[in-house]
């Protein structure tokens, strides 16, 4: 579904105009989307600039993830720090240079901006934080990322180190709403003490074109899921895993099912029988084997698991997608609609995955579809809302169960995604729709698609009971 302002926005004289006259029409950044499979260095010579505070303690882990990933580092920091990223990124090939100060030159206009917040044990250093993007937000280039680390506030020793990390939450959403005219997005990172191993493939995601919808959202990054580890792909990390996706011969779940078959995944694509000619072209085109299923069937559990048993021996990904809508102002909503929207999107999904744990190899991942309704409410959606917040609270307690297994089970909960169920609202409340975020457009399914497929991946174990917002950090809700 293309967004005629979005488009209106890449032509360049109408852009002059428009501003020139000052006319009200938003003109929103058109996103920068990876295409193509993972690539072992997604930052390629991109300049990322990093700021830390007075001590530093994830400066060896991100001068390693920005080597890596192939990024060209720019440093603010004492020599200690820098004496990290030149061990580090001479191993690479890849020498940092040193910035004098906070303060920007001319030629540099970097690609992300990246501040270790790690060390901050009082409101007053939020100084620093304020100080290193004071200066660098306006050289940031279009569609760039802007990313603060720190120590989760409920870790924090004192009252006051706790009230400095909350306030990250807050700066990063506010600031998301400043650099999203220029598509570009923001997040904090909250890294659990001894988890320090589990950044890098997350801050890999989150500074890359892949995570272009994903804005303003607090990540916890954590040890609770057991690992073996063994070093974590980037290329085809989802080689021969065995994937299900729920609801995938049409939109997010189809889209979802392609990103997924692109790294390697060997997917199982579910829906009603009712979708078996969709399904069947996405079968051609991706591969993959088509199972018609309806979820709310009693039966449905023992079905997949007959399937898993008899052509898979076992099962390493599941994405609960299959989702449906029945809006209408709880005064006027009958039982049966309030049912429907239940049982498809949670009951259905809860008795099918208890069914599959036990099917699910150790390492697997589970990633379910919420939705910013179910965070933030919303008018005539009360049963969607309920079925969705229930999703995140299934989540949340299945998580720290499987987590000695190496399951990672999360949540993903999406904005206004531009798909048929969206094509359907009204054209006027459809274009403010979509005006309701930071990025000032609706997502793509595809957008969706890549943050399922990270979060399906070996590199996301430092990610467990955790909600993912995608939704273009929306005004609406959390
Ligand atoms: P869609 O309506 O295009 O696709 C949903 C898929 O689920 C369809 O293929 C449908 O046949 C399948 N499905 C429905 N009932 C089923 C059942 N009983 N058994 C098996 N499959 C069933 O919707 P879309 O937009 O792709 O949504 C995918 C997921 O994302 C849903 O869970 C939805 O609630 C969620 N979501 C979507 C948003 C959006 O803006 N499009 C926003 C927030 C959440």
């Amino acid at each position: 579904m293309s967004d005629f302002f979005v488009n209106l926005g890449t032509n360049r004289t109408a852009r002059t105009v428009i501003k020139k006259l000052g006319l009200p029409i938003p003109l929103p950044q058109q996103l920068k989307r990876a295409t193509g499979p993972w690539e072992e260095r997604p930052l390629h010579d991109q300049p990322v600039l990093v700021g830390h505070g007075s001590r530093s303690e994830l400066a060896p882990v991100l001068a390693g993830t920005l080597a890596a990933a192939g990024a060209s580092a720019y440093v603010a920091g004492g020599e200690e720090i820098l004496r990290s990223y030149n061990e580090l990124a001479e191993a690479w090939g890849r020498p940092p240079v040193a910035l004098s100060g906070d303060l920007p030159s001319e030629e540099l206009r970097p690609q992300c901006l990246v501040f270790d917040a790690t060390a901050m044990e009082d409101p007053a250093d939020l100084a620093e934080v304020h100080a290193f993007f004071h200066a660098w937000l306006r050289p940031l280039r279009a569609c760039g990322r802007a990313i603060v680390l720190s120590r989760p506030p409920a870790q924090a020793r004192t009252p006051q180190a706790s009230a400095a990390r909350r306030a990250l939450d807050g700066f990063v959403r506010s600031m998301g709403r400043e650099i999203g005219r220029k598509g570009a997005t923001t997040q904090v990172l909250y890294v659990d003490e001894g988890a320090d191993d589990r950044i890098e493939p997350i801050l890999r995601f989150l500074l890359s074109e892949r995570s272009a919808y994903v804005s303003g959202q607090p990540v916890h990054i954590s040890a609770t899921v057991n690992t073996d580890g063994a070093k974590v792909p980037y290329q085809r990390p989802l080689e021969g895993k065995v994937t299900l996706v729920t609801g995938s011969a049409r939109g997010i779940g189809a889209a979802a099912a392609r990103a997924l078959a692109r790294e390697g995944a060997k997917l199982i694509i579910m829906d009603r029988a009712s979708e078996e000619d969709a399904a069947a072209k996405l079968v051609e085109e991706i591969g993959g084997t088509w199972l018609a299923c309806d979820i709310t069937n009693p039966e449905a559990g023992n079905i997949i698991a007959k399937l898993v048993e008899e052509r898979f021996a076992g099962l390493d990904i599941i994405v609960h997608n299959a989702g449906v809508t029945r809006d209408k102002m709880l005064a006027n909503m009958e039982p049966e609609r309030w049912d429907q929207a239940i049982s498809v999107n949670l009951t259905g999904l809860i008795a099918v995955n208890e069914r599959l744990k036990a099917l699910l190899r150790d390492g697997g991942r589970i990633v379910c579809l919420a939705s910013i309704a179910g965070i933030a409410g919303n008018l005539g959606q009360a049963n969607y809302a309920a079925s969705k917040a229930g999703v995140i609270g299934y989540v949340q307690a299945l998580a720290p169960v499987l987590a000695e297994r190496g399951i990672a089970v999360n949540a993903v909960a999406p904005g206004f995604i531009e798909t048929k169920m969206t094509a359907a609202i009204p054209f006027a409340t459809r274009q403010v729709a979509r005006r309701l975020c930071n990025l000032s457009q609706g997502g793509l399914p595809q957008d969706v698609a890549e943050l399922i497929t990270f979060l399906s991946s070996p590199g996301a174990a430092g990610m467990t009971g955790e909600v993912l917002r995608i939704c273009g950090g929306s005004f609406v809700g959390a």
